[in-house]
């Protein structure tokens, strides 16, 4: 068996973590194991690392990824499809560990349907993957916002003023929950509910007149305000209109906009922190490690067994096989109990 490893999408602590847990347990298969380099343009390219255990050796706890990584949508390209496949054969690659999010993962599908061997590894910092209770990268990401809201905190508390953090996460707050929970935030944005400045200035001034002189507000980047029509990428804030090949605007911008609408409004000064690719990068938690060790192990399991168009998921505490074509299917958006829980805490 010659296995192929590729890891796609926005990069995400963890990742060498699962490609060194992939190449370890196929090397006691005896596999021949080779990189893909930068996702599945790697496989458009032809480019190709051999994978054995020095290669892998102490990439553990590093960030980022040793097989570099791209947001290219084979899809989109002209005989895109029918080119990997030719180029599978030619290379004799019998299988592929896909490691990535909706989608590399939705690639991934695909190409199972047209009879690719080729098994998922969910990532993302987002956790907004369905099918599994959680991505690595997303624990990494969680404690890297907390701190910095901790940090905002005490220089908040000095200067009697607001402070803003906007986190990445387009269609899902999982990471503004978590870490405005963990963080004690006093009001957290997200995209899966659409807020009012109106009513978020509301809160702030009641806060401010019971005491309080000082707030912390955590917005999602994909967070949109009610006049917006439904929440569609067009109506969240964007750096530019520019398009990825899977159709993505970029965002980013809302924590400047809220803390200048915040301040006009409410006469409280206010500053703005976007955390942006810092929760991206770096040494991955050890929670992280475990999981994305965990996965790794399980998928190079699924591959000894054949069980293709399947994806590693955690479920409860077990690490369970479920079909790619349900893992990207639909995203998973944050629960309104917890969301819920972290409004207690608002104001
Ligand atoms: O998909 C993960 C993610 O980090 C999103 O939260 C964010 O919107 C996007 O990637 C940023 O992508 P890029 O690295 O291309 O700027």
């Amino acid at each position: 068996m010659k296995l192929g490893v590729l890891t796609g999408g926005g990069d995400c602590p963890g990742l060498n973590a699962v490609i060194r847990a992939v190449v370890r347990k196929a090397l006691q298969s005896n596999y021949e194991i080779i990189g893909i380099k930068e996702g599945w343009k790697g496989l458009l390219e032809k480019k190709y690392i051999k994978l054995d255990r020095e290669s892998i050796s102490g990439i553990l706890h590093r960030g980022g990824t040793i097989l570099g990584t791209s947001r290219t949508n084979i899809y989109k390209e002209k005989d895109g499809e029918s080119t990997v496949i030719k180029n599978m054969l030619e290379a004799h690659i019998d299988a592929i560990v896909a490691i990535g999010g909706e989608d590399t993962l939705g690639v991934a599908s695909k190409l199972f349907k047209a009879g690719v061997h080729v098994i998922g590894v969910p990532k993302t910092i987002d956790n907004d993957l369905n099918a599994t209770d959680f991505t690595f990268g997303f624990d990494t990401a969680v404690n890297v916002a907390t701190e910095a809201i901790d940090r905002l905190h005490t220089t908040a508390e000095s200067h009697n003023r607001v402070m803003v953090v906007e986190v990445m996460g387009r269609h899902a707050g999982w990471i503004a929950v978590y870490s405005g929970i963990a963080g004690g935030a006093d009001i957290i944005l997200v995209p899966e509910k659409q807020y009012d400045i109106e009513e978020v200035c509301n809160i702030l001034k009641k806060r401010h007149a019971t005491g309080k002189s000082f707030s912390i507000v955590v917005a999602s980047e994909g967070a949109v305000a009610k006049k917006s029509n439904n929440g569609k990428e067009g109506d969240m804030i964007l750096q530019d209109q520019k398009l990825d090949s899977f159709g993505h605007v970029r965002l980013g911008g809302i924590g400047y906009m809220l803390a200048e609408e915040i301040e006009k409004r409410t006469g409280f000064e206010t500053r703005a922190t976007v955390l942006g690719h810092i929760q991206r990068g770096g040494t991955p938690t050890a929670f992280d490690r475990v999981l994305a060790t965990r996965f790794g192990v399980f998928a190079a399991e699924l591959v000894e067994k054949g069980q293709w168009g399947q994806m590693a998921a955690l479920k409860g505490n077990e690490i369970v096989a479920v079909s790619l074509a349900e893992a990207t299917g639909q995203l998973k958006t944050v629960d309104l109990e917890l969301l819920k829980v972290a409004g207690t805490f608002f104001g």
